[in-house]
């Protein structure tokens, strides 16, 4: 299960950061990145991190051997980091928030707590990926896709003599009750991406009658969007609802987990990435945002097991990524479930009429 790091981890320095620092590599990076060159006095970055934590220590150890910037970072899930950045609007904390589902960025950057900034590699990436910093003013950028799904245990799936559900109308069965995990759509943006896409596929009122029946379903709320996928594998619970590449993860890993893309259709995520508002380390803010865009860096979310669509066209899709072209995805209305005034009023209406509903 994905342990919520609230300490902050430094990647540890080696002579060769200094020596780095000293004969001036970030400047190099900075100008070869197009931007001002940057003191060694504030060669630091800190970010807040939304995708896995193996993925987050690979891209701020990677970022700090290549430029010598000393990188900071905490691992969050998407809209406790956004909850984050809104307490700290006044006073910033971090410089650049990297990875999460992407509606919690767009409300991000719509509430103007994240900076305009318009990289000159938006023509590299993917259209989905540059149309997310368009419909956001370049407040924000998508780095990589993937699409919601679930996964059940097979031997559980087997004890209890169920047939395997292949659809989300499988998933409110009697059969299910109690051994359903999804995270909580506050703290979670897969969640999110489940009730928004929920919401889409049904309409409203379908889709929280569905979500009432679920609830019944439900063992456990978590807070990360990917922990059902790992309860999953361990036989903790039977289903789990989550991004098929975290589920993915498990499966090559061993576990004895089915992936399901639901027959009805689904939606899935743009992960994003965002320079905070008054960031106190701006240039190497944007340095780490333009390295996060090169092909070279959007390899390593595969490289520890991460099984995303990066957004550079340059970088290569993991040869194991779940295949978006064989799903029926929807339509899903970004600009409108990321939008403030609809995020906030599902969320309103999730914890009133789902959660607080006795079993
Ligand atoms: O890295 C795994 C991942 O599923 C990302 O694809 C996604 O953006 C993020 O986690 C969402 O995490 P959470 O649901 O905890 O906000």
């Amino acid at each position: 299960m994905h342990r919520n790091n609230r300490r902050r981890w430094t990647v540890k320095s080696s002579l060769s950061r200094l020596a780095l620092l000293a004969s001036g590599a970030l400047t190099a990076f900075g100008a070869a990145a197009g931007l001002a060159p940057a003191t060694a006095t504030a060669a630091e970055v800190v970010v807040y991190c939304s995708v896995n934590e193996d993925w987050c220590r690979e891209a701020v150890t990677s970022f700090e051997r290549q430029t010598g910037i000393k990188t900071l970072m905490t691992r969050k899930s998407s809209g406790e980091v956004y909850a984050q950045l809104r307490a700290e609007k006044t006073n910033p904390k971090a410089d650049v928030w990297f990875g999460g589902s992407g509606d919690p960025h767009l409300q991000a950057a719509e509430e103007g707590l994240t900076e305009s900034y318009k990289s000159n590699k938006l023509d590299e990436l993917y259209s989905w990926a540059a149309k997310q910093a368009e419909n956001s003013q370049h407040r924000t950028v998508g780095i990589y896709m993937g699409a919601l799904g679930f996964g059940y245990n097979r031997d559980l799936l087997a004890k209890r003599k169920l047939t395997p559900p292949a659809c989300w109308s499988d998933l409110i069965g009697a059969g299910f009750r109690d051994e359903i995990q999804v995270a909580d759509p506050n703290s979670s943006g897969t969640s999110y991406t489940m009730l928004a896409t929920l919401v889409q596929l049904m309409g409203e009122d379908a889709a929280f009658d569905y979500m009432k029946k679920l609830h019944k379903n439900v063992n456990q709320y978590t807070k990360s969007g990917a922990a059902p996928a790992k309860s999953a594998a361990q036989g903790e619970t039977m289903v789990g609802i989550a991004f098929q590449h975290d589920l993915l993860t498990e499966v090559l890993a061993g576990a004895p987990v089915s992936i399901v893309a639901p027959c009805e259709g689904t939606g899935y995520e743009i992960g994003s990435m965002s320079i905070i508002k008054g960031a106190r380390n701006m240039e190497t803010a944007k340095a780490f945002y333009e390295w996060a865009l090169t092909p070279e860096a959007q390899a390593l979310g595969a490289k520890v097991k991460n099984y995303q669509i990066p957004s550079n066209a340059g970088a290569p899709i993991p040869p194991e990524a779940p295949r978006i072209d064989k799903m029926k995805l929807i339509s899903y209305d970004f600009a409108r479930y990321g939008s403030t005034a609809e995020r906030t009023r599902l969320l309103g209406k999730w914890d009133r009429e789902i959660k607080s509903l006795s079993k």
